[in-house]
């Protein structure tokens, strides 16, 4: 085999897997068993590796501090394998709700959307907080090739046994590359958005 062949078959192996893992979100998907490392958590470790970039530094939530004021936009918790099998809440601001309660409407600029996330080992939540993902659309122009959106990530207080992975508190926000993997995930989707799962929406 060529190393082009190879490539090709290598890159064609690796959207599949992420094709696999963006819809798996349906429901009844079932979370991914603990030590099984889903695509979350590898990129998540790989992330670590990168080394440190603009937009890696550790410090308070800087887009979507007053993320308490937001709605939250599902009924109970969603099972996310797409996030890690993590129990997640999604909140959406004022900027944003009309448009993100919709399947169409273009989302405004200045619209954001936090996702909170719960800890699950072995299928039950530990009651330890896992990351804080946020999404936030720019002014055009910001990032053209991904419709404009920033993408972040925000995680406090890894457990123990999170350590090794990703080295202690973390906090990877465009332009940084370890939140690539945001929207090479995400850009398959509609207006960028995932969505609750119809049958968790609170709308
Ligand atoms: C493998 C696919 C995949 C990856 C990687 C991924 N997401 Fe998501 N994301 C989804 C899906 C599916 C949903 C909707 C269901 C859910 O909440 O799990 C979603 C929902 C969200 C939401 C709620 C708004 C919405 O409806 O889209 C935010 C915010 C979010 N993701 C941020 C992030 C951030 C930040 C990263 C990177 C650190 C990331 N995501 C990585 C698939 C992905």
């Amino acid at each position: 085999m060529t190393i082009r062949t190879s490539l090709s078959v290598f890159l064609a192996t690796a959207v599949a897997a992420l094709a696999a893992a963006c819809g798996s979100s349906g429901k009844g998907a079932a979370a991914p068993q603990s030590g099984k490392s889903d695509v979350m958590d590898k990129m998540m470790g790989e992330g670590m590796a990168m080394g440190a970039d603009e937009g890696s530094t550790f410090g308070p939530l800087e887009v979507g501090a007053d993320w308490q004021t937001y709605t939250k936009v599902n009924r109970e918790p969603v099972t996310s394998p797409t996030h890690g099998g993590r129990l997640v809440d999604t909140y959406v601001n004022d900027v944003g709700l009309a448009a993100y309660k919709t399947e169409d409407q273009p989302m405004p600029v200045g619209t954001v959307l936090v996702k909170t996330s719960m800890e699950v080992k072995d299928g039950t939540p530990t009651g330890e907080p896992g990351p804080v993902f946020v999404m936030q659309k720019r002014e055009a122009g910001f990032n053209p090739d991904h419709e404009d959106w920033y993408f972040a990530i925000r995680w406090e207080s890894p457990p123990e046994r999170w350590k090794a992975k990703v080295g202690g508190p973390f906090y990877w926000r465009s332009p940084s590359k370890k939140v690539d993997y945001c929207w090479q995930c995400h850009e398959n989707y509609d207006r960028f958005l995932g969505q609750v799962p119809a049958d968790k929406r609170a709308y």
